[in-house]
């Protein structure tokens, strides 16, 4: 098969388009013939050298794709070949083929194309798990998302009006926050110009957020408890601006306020299919419904991934870049 691999890490350069061997399908696992697949962060990562698949993980980018089902490992059940599946997978998604655990394969929802399948899996798995599991965000409540127009933000927009919260987002420019607001954003805060502490104050009449769903860290951190409402919960996904912050443990204490920190990609196999089992309960028929939709900026080649990496890097995308597998 043909995947894009990286023989060196560095600059969108760095991938290439090459002939590889193909993944062999083991134990609970299922072959997946790639159609499509999506760009996230962590891919960018990948390619400069900071971030590398954890053990047994392929050592090919990619955290989602759509396909159909080639071939059934032992002790699979649930799953036939032919079917129709998008899967979350630990690397691996840029490749004609892909061996995903079955637990981390869901069907595609009804009213979606099998190519635009592959910008769900990440974005829902992520945003149910951190805003919903962890941080417990209910109907009333404000969340205020930190991206609002990235691939997570767009989807957590989404889920949180689904569900009857309020949302308030951060983004760069007026063009993005256009673009939040028709998802359903409340509260509209371009964090170029505005201090969002202060707009969300001012908007939600000094109470803060409830949750905060957070893709930068360290440089948000202060600001983001005193963003908090009284037993506020801050949910950081991301790291975007730094590892290393100073907090004021006061602060927290006196709004009995928590801070949690995930990462999908190198959890146990039993946790991820949890959070997959979740997503096909609670999300699957939000989308089927035409409640809650993918949202895609723009789709390429997959040789072409370079491309894909610049126009993410570059923050010009609002929701998912996708990569069509050109032989499928
Ligand atoms: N922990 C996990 O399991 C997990 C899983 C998936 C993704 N993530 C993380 O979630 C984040 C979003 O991922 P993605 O794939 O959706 O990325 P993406 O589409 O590339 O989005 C990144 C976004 O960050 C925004 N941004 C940059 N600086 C900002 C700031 N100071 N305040 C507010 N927004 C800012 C950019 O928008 P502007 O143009 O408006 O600046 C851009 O929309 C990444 O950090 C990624 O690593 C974590």
């Amino acid at each position: 098969m043909y995947a894009i691999t990286i023989p060196e890490p560095g600059g969108p350069e760095a991938l290439v388009w090459a002939e590889v061997p193909d993944p062999v399908v083991g134990e609970g696992e299922v072959l997946v013939d790639v159609v499509s697949s999506a760009v996230n962060r962590a891919d960018v990562l990948q390619r400069q050298g900071f971030y590398n698949p954890p053990p047994g993980a392929s050592p090919y980018p990619g955290l989602e794709c759509a396909g159909r089902v080639s071939a059934v490992g032992p002790g699979v059940s649930g799953w036939s070949v032919g079917d129709e599946v998008c899967a979350l997978l630990a690397g691996g998604g840029y490749a004609e083929k892909v061996a995903v655990p079955m637990g981390q394969l869901l069907p595609v929802p009804e009213g979606v194309d099998l190519v635009t399948a592959a910008a769900l899996p990440e974005v829902t798995a992520t945003v149910w798990s951190n805003v919903f599991m962890v941080a417990h965000l209910r109907p009333g409540e404000t969340l205020l998302v930190h991206g609002g127009s990235s691939g997570i933000g767009t989807m957590a927009i989404q889920l949180a009006k689904a569900v009857g919260a309020r949302v308030a987002v951060t983004a760069g420019g007026p063009e993005k926050l256009a673009r939040c607001a028709e998802l359903g954003a409340d509260i509209l805060i371009d964090y170029r110009e505005q201090d969002f502490v202060q707009e969300l104050r001012r908007a939600t009449d000094g109470a803060g957020a409830d949750v905060i769903l957070d893709i930068v860290g360290a440089k948000y951190l202060d600001r983001n408890v005193k963003a908090l409402a009284v037993n506020g919960r801050l949910a950081i996904i991301g790291l975007q601006g730094g590892v290393k912050g100073e907090l004021n443990l006061n602060a927290l204490l006196r709004k009995r306020a928590a801070i949690t920190a995930t990462s999908l990609r190198g959890r146990p196999l039993d946790e991820k299919a949890a959070i997959v089992a979740a997503v096909r309960e609670h999300v699957w028929p939000l989308i089927a419904g035409g409640v809650v939709r993918p949202i895609v900026d723009r789709s390429l080649p997959m040789p072409d991934a370079a491309e894909a990496h610049r126009v993410l890097e570059s923050s010009a995308h609002i929701g998912k870049v996708l990569l069509r597998n050109p032989a499928a």
